[in-house]
């Protein structure tokens, strides 16, 4: 019995997003909690985790299933995910002042798929610099966008000895410019490389078609060390509460669109040595993790699966990779683990 399918479609998707947004971590807590007290009688699933250790950019991480940039905006909330399941937690996007946001209603949700038009809230990268420990066990991704030159400099300075990986988000459609124009990014990044220690990884836009994807990969490559693949297609929808309707779709339609970029980039790049990949856009199932991991040697990432399906979502990820393929996982891994 899937409760939380239940409690998404007749009470989450009904509750105002303004009020979600602020009780989801409190939710989230709470759930993990009687979860795991529940699941000791048998009346709950428990949130089983099995050894599926992973090994990219000279990086190793407890599993391949990733949480995309978007919901975790606080660094408590990064660790309650690993405790779902999760081998590697991307930050919301950081930026270099705080921000409230667009406008409520900021985020419609569908059964299969979500449109969002949060426009990066978030407190700040001095309130992000302060929160983070100075050590950490689990990997850390930090999203970050600049809006200048400036900006990006500032970030780097602030966060580069906190973080594993940086990854720069060039692919928001919710703010002003947020869809950065490819020969500005190629500046920002060139810039960034010149002055960043930890791992910079690139977050692509599916505005752009695989091929001038692929054409600024190449461009780049020598500057970063991995991409992300993809952000929000920028939609319209009337019930968004900002003045020009503008949103991103996130969820199962944007699967399609992520096997046609990932398709052309490993034809050029066909390892995971050659161009590490996260992969993220429509993965809501773990058939399609697995495809995505096997087909295409990149590391599936999921934001919208567990905003939609719940938590549970990374426990049935684990278990499909144990009952059905353990033996395959070994053999398709091979490549990560060097
Ligand atoms: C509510 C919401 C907020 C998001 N915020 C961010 C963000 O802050 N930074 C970012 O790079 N991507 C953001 N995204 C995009 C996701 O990281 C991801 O690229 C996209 O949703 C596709 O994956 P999915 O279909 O698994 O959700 C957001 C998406 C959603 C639904």
């Amino acid at each position: 019995m899937d409760y939380y399918r239940h409690l998404y479609r007749y009470v989450v998707s009904n509750i105002p997003d303004s009020l979600t947004e602020r009780s989801g971590a409190f939710f989230f807590t709470t759930y993990l909690r009687w979860n795991n007290y529940l699941s000791k009688f048998r009346l709950t699933g428990e949130i089983k985790q099995y050894n599926f250790p992973i090994k990219i950019a000279n990086m190793k991480f407890k599993n391949p299933f990733g949480f995309s940039s978007g919901w975790a905006d606080n660094p408590q909330k990064m660790e309650m995910i690993h405790e779902f399941g999760a081998g590697l937690v991307a930050s919301k996007t950081i930026t270099y002042r705080a921000r409230e946001g667009n406008p409520y209603p900021r985020l419609i949700r569908g059964k299969d798929q979500l449109i969002n038009s949060m426009g990066l809230p978030n407190k700040g990268v001095e309130w992000w610099a302060e929160q983070l420990s100075p050590q950490w066990e689990n990997p850390r991704i930090l999203s970050i966008r600049g809006e200048n030159q400036n900006d990006w400099e500032r970030l780097i300075e602030l966060l580069d000895k906190k973080a594993d990986i940086l990854e720069l988000n060039f692919s928001c459609p919710n703010v002003h410019d947020g869809v950065m124009d490819l020969e500005a990014s190629y500046d920002a990044v060139k810039d960034i490389a010149s002055i960043a220690d930890s791992k910079i990884w690139l977050k692509l836009s599916p505005e752009y078609s695989p091929s001038q994807n692929l054409d600024f990969i190449d461009r780049v490559r020598s500057d970063i060390d991995g991409i992300s693949c993809i952000n929000t297609i920028p939609i319209k929808h009337q019930k968004l509460g900002n003045p020009n309707k503008q949103g991103g779709l996130s969820g199962d339609p944007l699967y399609k669109e992520l096997e046609s970029q990932l398709n052309l980039f490993r034809k050029s790049y066909p390892t995971t040595e050659d161009l590490p990949i996260f992969a993220m856009g429509g993965i809501i199932s773990p058939e399609r993790a697995w495809d995505i991991l096997t087909d295409y040697k990149a590391v599936p990432f999921i934001l919208s699966a567990f905003l939609m399906y719940g938590p549970s979502i990374y426990t049935k990820f684990h278990k499909h990779f144990h009952d059905q393929k353990y033996l395959l996982y070994e053999r398709a891994i091979q490549s990560y683990l060097n």
